[in-house]
């Protein structure tokens, strides 16, 4: 699968055949993932809630940007802060993906995954020394952030008398036009080097043996819907590349990041693909240049739902709630950003439609999974869905209220496997030593 360019578009024969399979449906009022009826799989796993996967859409996302990239050299580095479950990293990297960390555990986990760690790039406004010496050891691509981030990553490099193959991370200061927690390249930002500062960094760099300036990293944010912010942001690096050229370096690697946006509201609105977002900066791109692309949530956000069960309805008198067995707990997404996941039944429901809010049962008035929705009013144990859970939201699930990290399974054609088991309150319980 891998090339000289790093990507290929051949397929692998398995998925040949699994190109046409529909991830998320609806047949008979029943929603389906791939072959399977979901409400199935509900009354078969012992545990609610849980996440539910689609491999054939998260090899439809993948051969998507594949396609996008065909005929530029490139690597396509999947941010696995997105999600990090090993069977889908296996399944990646079995792809040809590189990977995108942000953390020595992720590193370790893109070992255990198969990724080519040559293929990989380690970002971080705070990484720790161990994670540097991990980095270094293993031939990732480091992103120097800052000063201080510059001094450890020499460091390291020194007492490992290693080279180290670095980016210098620019804020290019567009505005992405997205929530402001998720906005990360303007000149406010916490990450990233001071621009006017680049020349400093060049001449600290000419200066040491161990360290090569490879290329310029730079990332705009998250859920990004125009791709004109990609365009703009590409000639800001691009003449920053130019720059670093005229200064003597022959700098390989143009790193965009990643934060394009996807279809949460599912309201058909035109999303830009893989392929909006390469053909708009494809003109831009000199031939020297090995474009790097960091997408998370674009590769495995749709690739799954958040599977709850209705623990029952109740009123206030002025609004109304569906109570579900999931939570901010498992999901925070809405809590955390306000953003909106588009939430249905897995099954036909006969009740009145009424003006919902979907709230856990965690103690917090932040808990809720959407608000104000026209649903049916369900009976008690209906399965209920929250789309496009594959991205940042098992990641950023916790234990608050002692609530378990739910399984995970995943969907291969008229098949289902675990690929995460529940945590129990055991495994929670072996972390006290009393
Ligand atoms: N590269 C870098 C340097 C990043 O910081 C991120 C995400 C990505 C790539 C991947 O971005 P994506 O393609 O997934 O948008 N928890 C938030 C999103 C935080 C994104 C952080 N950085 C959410 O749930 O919306």
């Amino acid at each position: 699968m891998v090339t000289a360019q790093g990507i290929s578009t051949k397929l692998p024969n398995e998925m040949r055949h699994r190109k046409n399979i529909m991830s998320f449906h609806y047949k008979e009022g029943y929603l389906y993932c791939e072959k399977l009826r979901v409400k199935d799989i509900q009354e078969q796993v012992p545990y609610s809630p849980f996440y539910l996967y689609s491999l054939a859409q998260l090899e439809t996302n993948y051969t998507a940007y594949q396609k996008a990239l065909a005929g530029i050299d490139s690597i396509i580095g999947y941010a696995i802060k997105a999600n990090n479950n090993l069977a889908l990293l296996k399944r990646l990297s079995a792809l040809g993906s590189g990977a995108v960390l942000v953390s020595g555990n992720e590193l370790q986990m893109s070992l255990a995954a198969g990724f080519d760690l040559r293929r990989t790039i380690l970002n971080g406004n705070g990484k720790t020394l161990e994670e540097l010496r991990l980095a270094v050891e293993h031939g990732v691509l480091i992103n120097i952030d800052s000063e201080f981030d510059l001094a450890h990553i020499q460091e390291t490099a020194k007492s490992l008398d290693q080279p180290a193959n670095v980016l210098i991370r620019i804020n290019p200061d567009v505005d992405p036009q997205v929530h402001p927690y998720v906005s990360t390249g303007m000149k406010n930002s916490k990450f990233g080097i001071r621009n006017e500062r680049l020349n400093w960094f060049l001449n600290e760099i000419r200066k040491d043996q161990l360290l090569n300036l490879v290329g310029v990293h730079c990332h705009l944010g998250s859920t990004i819907k125009k791709v004109r912010i990609f365009r703009d942001a590409t000639e800001i690096m691009l003449a920053f590349i130019r720059g670093i050229q005229a200064e003597g370096f022959s700098p390989r690697y143009l790193n965009i990041g990643g934060g394009l946006g996807i279809d949460y509201e599912r309201t058909g609105e035109e999303i830009p693909t893989p392929s909006d977002l390469i053909d708009s900066i494809r003109d831009l791109l000199p031939k020297e240049i090995t474009l790097i692309i960091e997408p998370g949530r674009s590769l495995v956000g749709n690739t799954s739902v958040f599977v709850n069960r209705v623990t029952g309805v109740k009123t206030n008198g002025n609004k109304h709630f569906i109570v579900t067995d999931g939570s901010m707990s498992e999901l925070i997404r809405p809590s955390l950003y306000d953003a909106y996941q588009h939430i249905q039944f897995i099954e036909p429901i006969e009740g009145a439609v009424e003006t919902y809010d979907i709230v856990g049962p965690v103690c917090e008035s932040a808990d809720f999974l959407g608000k104000a929705r026209a649903l049916p009013t369900p009976h008690e144990g209906a399965g209920l869905v929250v789309y496009d859970a594959g991205a940042y939201c098992h990641a950023m699930s916790s234990n608050y209220n002692l609530k378990m990290r739910p399984p995970e399974y995943l969907v291969d054609g008229d098949t289902f496997t675990c690929i995460r088991r529940v945590e129990t309150l055991d495994d929670y319980l072996r972390l006290f030593d009393v």
